[in-house]
């Protein structure tokens, strides 16, 4: 498998982590380049289910390596928790996993910057998963950051934490917070060291890695409508989720990305603020919650559903160049009567089938939909010749209006119920 991109088309919990667990049956390499710890990536192998948020998925492969590019934010503590939990589960992750010495590092500090700016945002929250993300990156951004490569000197370290978490305290005065520096330092020393031997030139591995002809997959996280730039801004992560955040992410040349896969669920969901054009709030939204078990990964929030955009998605796939869709979870669509395809927007009486760009737009955007006939099962079909008429031509619809094929079905949560369609 060549050097291959996957990313959400959506707004995030696509199934990312499950068809990067099935693509990394073939994968040598698995590379996550943006994000932090808001993300969760579950994958389910029989009866044991792992979520994923720092490490990539493609750690529950013995034989793969692991890398966490400079595009990550990456709580340092959090990161160690999730070793440790796999560590105990039997996964070896030593010299398995590194870390990218120029990603950033996420302190405690960072969350509760991120928990103040939501109380002071009041109704226009942005629901974060108050991981701290956006003050990490806002820190990257204007240059006054702690990069991982620090872990590896242990008295710089320290020196950089007390001075930057002492830049906060007047914040935290003002709003009666006790940020107890010493305290908190004590959580973190030890962790440095433990995570310090990890710490690496990834960008420098990544490269060799290539040149040994490697099979090496990029593993986004978040969706392309959360992108800071491309996204339903100012509702979105604070990094680019799109298919490019994997060059500057990882420092992988636009040239050396061969393929890239969008995954989508057949309907769509989204967790936190924002507009949501094709909400259902009624029975339809409530009934695929329950059988798409649709409740955050990372922070347990009930995530708002509804039917398929093909609307936002066409757009995703425009700007990602996707050349195959993994679209997953169309078993949460068994036993519908009809199913319903948003294909254009009304904003204003006006009918659009392309994505405003304007967010106050899309705020008061309508859904139109396209009905199709429902059917009654697919979650045993293990091939496209297996699935029912009605869900091949609704399938073979989604492509037709977004403009990409389908590469990947996935038909339920285990490793198995997911297949290649032919000639993809
Ligand atoms: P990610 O963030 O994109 O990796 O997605 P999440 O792991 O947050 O959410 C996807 C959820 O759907 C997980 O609980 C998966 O186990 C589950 N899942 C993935 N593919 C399928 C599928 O085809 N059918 C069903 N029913 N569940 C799926
Ligand atoms: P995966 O990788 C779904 C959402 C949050 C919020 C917004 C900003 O599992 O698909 P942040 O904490 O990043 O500042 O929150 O982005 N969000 C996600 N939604 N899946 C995710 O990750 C998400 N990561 C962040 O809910 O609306
Ligand atoms: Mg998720």
């Amino acid at each position: 498998m060549a050097n291959t991109v996957l990313i959400g088309l959506q707004w995030g919990d696509e199934g990312k982590g499950k068809i990067i667990d099935v693509l990394t049956e073939q994968a040598e390499v698995v590379v996550r380049f943006q994000g932090g710890d808001n993300a969760g990536h579950t994958v389910e192998i029989g009866a044991e289910k792992f979520a994923l948020h720092l490490i990539p998925s493609g750690i529950l492969r013995p034989g793969t390596m692991n890398l966490i590019g400079n595009g990550l934010v990456v709580n340092p503590l959090g990161l160690h928790t999730e070793i440790t939990e796999l560590e105990a589960r039997g996964i070896r992750i030593r010299d398995r996993l590194f870390l990218s010495s120029r990603a950033h590092l996420v302190f405690p500090y960072h969350q509760v910057l991120d928990g103040l700016s939501e109380a002071r945002l009041g109704d226009r929250k942005i629901g974060t998963t108050k991981r701290g993300i956006g003050p990490a990156y806002a820190d990257k951004i204007n240059r006054t950051g702690i990069r991982a490569g620090e872990l590896r000197d242990p008295v710089r370290l320290e020196a950089s934490f007390r001075a930057k978490a002492a830049s906060f305290q007047e914040i935290f005065q003002a709003a009666g917070i006790t940020f107890d520096v010493d305290a908190e330092w004590a959580r973190i020393k030890p962790v440095a060291a433990a995570l310090a031997p990890m710490v690496a030139d990834t960008t420098l591995m990544l490269h060799r890695l290539i040149r040994e002809d490697k099979s090496i997959l990029f593993e986004g996280a978040q969706g392309t409508w959360l992108d800071v730039d491309f996204g339903t801004y100012p509702y979105v992560t604070s990094s680019n989720t799109t298919s490019g955040g994997a060059c500057t992410g990882t420092g992988i040349p636009p040239n050396r990305i061969r393929h890239v896969v969008g995954v989508a669920k057949a309907y769509t969901t989204r967790v936190g603020s924002g507009p949501f054009t094709c909400e259902l709030t009624e029975a339809v939204g409530e009934r695929l919650r329950a059988v798409g078990r649709e409740f955050g990964t990372t922070t347990g929030r009930p995530r708002r559903c509804g039917w398929f955009d093909a609307v936002a998605t066409r757009y995703a796939v425009m700007i990602n160049g996707v050349d195959s869709i993994a679209f997953t979870k169309l078993d949460v669509l068994d036993g519908f009567d009809k199913v319903l395809i948003c294909t254009a927007y009304e904003v204003d009486g006006v009918r659009r089938t392309e994505m405003p760009d304007d967010p106050h737009e899309l705020e008061r955007a309508k859904p139109v939909y396209e009905e199709m006939p429902g059917w009654d099962s697919t979650a045993s079909a293990r091939g496209w010749d297996e699935l029912p008429a009605a869900a091949q031509a609704y399938l073979r619809r989604l492509s037709e209006l977004i403009g990409a094929p389908a590469g990947i079905i996935s038909v339920g949560p285990a490793r198995d119920q997911t297949f290649l369609v032919k000639g993809s």
